[in-house]
């Protein structure tokens, strides 16, 4: 037969045990919640175009995270028109850096990616594929990688230069050339943030 007193000890110890659980359980999955909700944007908040970089090469398994979340764009129709070629050839890069004056900063990068997007597959491939690189631009910043976009679309001039080194086939249209690698420096993020860009309910002038 069990005494009064512990009975009443198992009772208060199983009361323990449930508070316990719901407190490694039930709180901390809000906590993480917003603990994700703020790393998002904080990354957001973070990036900034860097274009000097240290010579220590990207990582294959960064690589792969820049283009799993390059994939995870939206797109229009969900066409998904994107193609990614990845440049980490030295000379490749060099030879691109002499020929396009606005990315220049190639010839410091150890890798780029070359954002295009197949006009066959949909008419709009620019805007699904403009998402694909913010992603990578964004995925750079978290991966703790410098990026910045450099225009080749809708110059034809620069456009050419990509397509001849990057090989692509005639449908396939290269949006941007991304340069990317370690960031040696310390580009800080502007901070872009103006009121009177936001109008309610009308536009105001
Ligand atoms: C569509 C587009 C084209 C761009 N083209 C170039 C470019 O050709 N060369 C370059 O150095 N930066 C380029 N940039 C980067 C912008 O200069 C940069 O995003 C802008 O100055 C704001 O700075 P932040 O990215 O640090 O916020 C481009 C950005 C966008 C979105």
């Amino acid at each position: 037969m069990m005494k009064a007193g512990s009975f009443y000890g198992l009772i208060m110890g199983a009361l323990l045990v449930s508070s316990l659980q719901m407190a490694c359980t039930t709180e901390p999955k809000q906590d993480v919640a917003v603990l994700k909700q703020q790393g998002v944007l904080e990354n957001i908040f973070q990036r900034k175009s860097v274009r000097d970089y240290t010579s220590q090469p990207v990582e294959e398994e960064k690589i792969n995270t820049l283009l799993k979340a390059a994939m995870a764009a939206p797109s229009g129709k969900d066409r998904r028109p994107w193609e990614f070629v990845v440049i980490t050839e030295r000379a490749i890069l060099d030879s691109m850096a002499a020929e396009l004056g606005n990315a220049r900063m190639l010839a410091k990068a150890p890798l780029a990616i070359v954002v295009c997007g197949d006009s066959t597959v949909s008419s709009y491939w620019y805007l699904d594929c403009t998402a694909a690189g913010q992603n990578i631009l964004l995925a750079a910043e978290a991966l703790g990688l410098g990026a910045v976009w450099t225009a080749s679309y809708p110059y034809a001039d620069r456009m050419e230069v990509a397509r001849r080194y990057a090989r692509l086939p005639e449908n396939v249209l290269p949006l941007c050339v991304i340069p990317i690698g370690y960031p040696s420096g310390d580009t800080q993020p502007k901070d872009k943030f103006n009121e009177a860009k936001i109008h309610r309910n009308t536009f105001r002038q």
